[in-house]
């Protein structure tokens, strides 16, 4: 019998048909892997909820970049852990704050073969944890909060960053920052925004990973979006786009494959997407009972995001999928 799409079967005959008409194809190009730094530590600290991924140390951290360099990853972000946290978050624009010096180390040690990219945020150096400084009536202070980011831009990229990614969702916060950079001479400097950030419940382990708990059991519900909105998303990546920023991300990852669809009409700019931790721990979490074979889930969820138009991936697979493929 003859069935006029037949074709569509014979093309998946032999694994080598397949990899010939594969319209998508995951590299070790796509991946950058978000890493922590934490002040103070003696040697790296295993995070539970993340289970292979470590609390490095200065000289760890140096470590895995240039193992992940050798593996051909082009890219990490970082993100750093002070020792202390206060209403401002002052340890984020300290020159001599953790993050600095660990993109300085970076830098020095692998020169201009990696791009270092800073996460621009304060909530894992606010003693309330919030991604703004919050007023008197209890509420986050859009306007000075991004003042503060632009000094933190400036600090970021005086140690070394090459990009620089705010994630805290307020608003006017990729323009003060390129204002700022531009200021500080720093024209060359890129923004990666975090312009499509929903307020999901996937960030759990990554709370554990930067030790931020919200004070009085809040929630970031008045800056990131609501989960029921996809318009709303394209709005925030037009604003982004016409306010300086170079690249654009939609975080988390697989939840939101239509928002990555969509931005891809609307932007020319490249597209990131934030396998996020709680992505990360499902994985891992139904692996280790046997419920799902870990690695070919790893592999559909990343090539899923890259067929829904990613251009890269910043996952915390980065390293295992690197090694494997
Ligand atoms: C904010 C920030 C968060 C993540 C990256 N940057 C947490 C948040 O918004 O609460 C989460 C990343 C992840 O879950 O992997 N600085």
């Amino acid at each position: 019998m003859s069935f006029p799409n037949r074709r569509l079967r014979r093309l998946r005959k032999s694994q080598a048909l397949r990899r010939l008409v594969a319209e998508t194809r995951l590299s070790v190009d796509d991946l950058v892997a978000p890493l922590f730094v934490r002040e103070g530590i003696d040697s790296p600290i295993p995070i539970p909820s993340l289970s292979g991924i470590q609390q490095h140390t200065r000289q760890s951290l140096v470590e895995e970049v240039k193992h992940l360099h050798s593996l051909g990853v082009p890219g990490v972000i970082l993100f750093g852990i002070p020792k202390q946290k206060d209403p401002q978050g002052s340890e984020a624009w300290n020159p001599e704050g953790i993050v600095q010096l660990a993109l300085q180390d970076c830098r020095d040690a692998i020169g201009q073969d990696m791009v270092l990219i800073a996460d621009l945020c304060i909530d894992e150096y606010t003693d309330h944890g919030h991604c703004g400084v919050v007023g008197e009536d209890g509420s986050v202070d859009n306007d000075q909060t991004i003042t503060i980011y632009g000094k933190i831009a400036q600090a970021q990229a005086r140690a070394g960053a090459d990009i620089v990614a705010p994630s805290g969702m307020m608003d006017g916060q990729v323009r003060a920052i390129r204002d700022a950079l531009d200021a500080d001479n720093f024209q060359e400097v890129a923004i990666l925004a975090y312009s499509a950030k929903y307020a999901s419940g996937l960030y759990g382990p990554f709370r554990d990973a930067v030790d931020v708990t919200i004070a009085d059991g809040g929630d970031r519900k008045t800056y990131q979006q609501d989960w029921r909105n996809g318009r709303e998303a394209l709005a925030e990546i037009r604003a982004d786009e016409e306010e300086g920023a170079d690249m654009i991300m939609v975080k988390p990852a697989t939840p939101y494959l239509d928002i990555i669809t969509e931005a891809r009409k609307i932007t020319d700019l490249p597209i990131a997407a934030y396998h996020v931790s709680g992505e990360y721990a499902m994985i891992k979490a139904a692996a280790s009972q046997n419920l799902i074979d870990g690695d070919t889930v790893a592999l559909e969820q990343l090539t899923a995001i890259k067929r829904a138009g990613a251009d890269f991936i910043l996952t915390y697979l980065t390293k295992e999928i690197a090694e494997s493929l």
